[in-house]
């Protein structure tokens, strides 16, 4: 199993690219569900959760071809030979869900494992299914698995969401671009991701409007047909890495990130002390002198700090002149880090679905262990800015999420390498 080190206190110079994003791509793929018509995808990032996402559209008899070296997939659905997406693959990876509205959406008919328990909370699918049933479908749930019908198609509708959700909003979106008649989603998600989706299925002959806004309006069509469509920067890893100078110190340019982005979590970086500029070709951040200021942190939908950033602002925080606050109103055990972050001498207490973090003048390196994406890579980042070697365990949480960390930021001057372990 493959491991990472950092030998830490190395300052960074240097320009990393930013990658199309992960879980903006994890929906475009499903879209290819939609139409018998190929939908090239460019800019897709080479991760472990798009390789999952790939073998699940293949099992359910999509033709998947992947070109410059996994940067291009090209994805055609002539005939979707398989309505069943099995425990097995959806076990991996909750949105794996989202192959259940297009599905629906096309044929009338889908079965899909529910996704299961997953590491950071509960995460029903809830209200992914109650949006569906609201478009017409029945659905049954019978040893794990969604019976979702619809003999005569889907029909418009309104749904209302009780609260916001990333994935419900995807699968809603893609399901009712092919009902008969108009569909509002009130209370929709917001993300960069949801607006890259939009934009694709447009390209593909839906017609959607309001999308990037809390209410979305589709009017059904009849068919939709192929289209080619870049996948959006990805903003968690931009935000990720927008981290590593203000921990290690130096400055970086993430090529291809845009502030806008990231923009609430770019304001808490500045009001830390860290410099965000823009630039022609993407955000520049440095870090040169002095401690970093204490923050307080809320994590909230789009266009609030985004939970995915939580665990490494968390890294940052560890090392501020005072005492930060960090609530995770998202995911409930979405702390798991903090025990790790404290054996590398970091000074956190938890309780509930808060954290306090009381910076300590340097960490120390350690064997620390990821237990979730972005968990792991907020362990990296700490050992940028700890003294002497952390040694990150379990890092194939990382391969799902970031494209060749090590060669990012060692291409900055950071100590970094990958080690594989041989069981012995
Ligand atoms: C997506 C992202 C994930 C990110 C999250 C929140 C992908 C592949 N993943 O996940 O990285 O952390 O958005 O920004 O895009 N909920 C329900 N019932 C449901 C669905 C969600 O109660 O049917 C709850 C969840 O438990 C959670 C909240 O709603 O507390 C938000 O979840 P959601 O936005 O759906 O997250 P995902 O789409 O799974």
């Amino acid at each position: 199993m493959d491991s990472i080190l950092v030998r830490g206190g190395r300052r960074l110079a240097g320009r990393i690219p930013i990658s199309g994003a992960k879980n903006a791509c994890l929906a475009l793929m499903p879209a290819a569900l939609l139409t018998d018509d190929p939908l090239t995808l460019t800019n897709a990032p080479r991760l472990s959760d798009i390789r999952t996402m790939r073998q699940l559209l293949e099992s359910l008899g999509c033709e998947v071809a992947s070109l410059q070296a996994g940067g291009v997939l090209v994805i055609g659905a002539q005939e979707i030979a398989n309505h069943t997406a099995d425990y097995d693959i959806v076990r991996k990876m909750r949105a794996s869900i989202l192959v259940l509205g297009p599905m629906l959406a096309r044929d009338g008919h889908a079965v899909v494992s529910l996704p299961g328990g997953c590491a950071i909370g509960a995460r029903p699918v809830d209200l992914h299914l109650m949006g569906l049933e609201r478009l017409g479908a029945t659905l049954e749930l019978r040893d794990g698995y969604v019976h979702a019908s619809a003999p005569s198609g889907l029909r418009g509708g309104v749904v209302d969401f009780p609260m916001v959700s990333v994935g419900a909003t995807e699968n809603l979106l893609m399901a009712a671009t092919l009902a008969r008649g108009t569909t509002v989603l009130r209370n929709a998600a917001r993300e960069p991701e949801i607006v890259d989706l939009a934009r694709c299925l447009r390209a593909m002959g839906a017609q959607i409007a309001g999308e990037g806004t809390e209410t979305i309006e589709i009017e059904g069509v009849a068919r939709l047909h192929g289209a080619t469509h870049p996948v959006v920067a990805d903003r968690i890893e931009l935000g990720t890495y927008m981290l590593a100078p203000a921990i290690a110190g130096g400055e970086v340019e993430l090529v291809g990130g845009r502030r806008e982005l990231v923009a609430a979590f770019a304001d808490k970086l500045e009001e830390a002390g860290v410099s965000v500029e823009e630039t022609a070709e993407g955000v520049k951040v440095s870090r040169h002198n002095g401690r970093i200021l204490p923050v307080d942190v809320e994590t909230a939908p789009y266009p609030g700090f985004p939970t995915d950033l939580q665990a490494q602002m968390m890294a940052l925080l560890t090392l501020a002149d005072g005492v930060s606050r960090l609530e995770e109103r998202i995911f409930e055990n979405r702390f798991m880090h903090a025990p790790e972050l404290t054996r590398m001498g970091a000074r956190i207490e938890v309780h509930g679905g808060a954290a306090t973090v009381t910076g300590v003048e340097r960490l120390k390196g350690a064997p620390v262990m990821a237990t979730d994406l972005r968990a792991s890579v907020s362990l990296i980042l700490a050992g940028l800015g700890a003294e002497g070697e952390t040694r990150v365990a379990r890092v194939y949480h990382l391969d799902r999420g970031y494209e060749r960390v090590e060669e990012k930021l060692s291409a900055c001057g950071a100590e970094i390498e990958r080690v594989t372990e041989r069981a012995a």
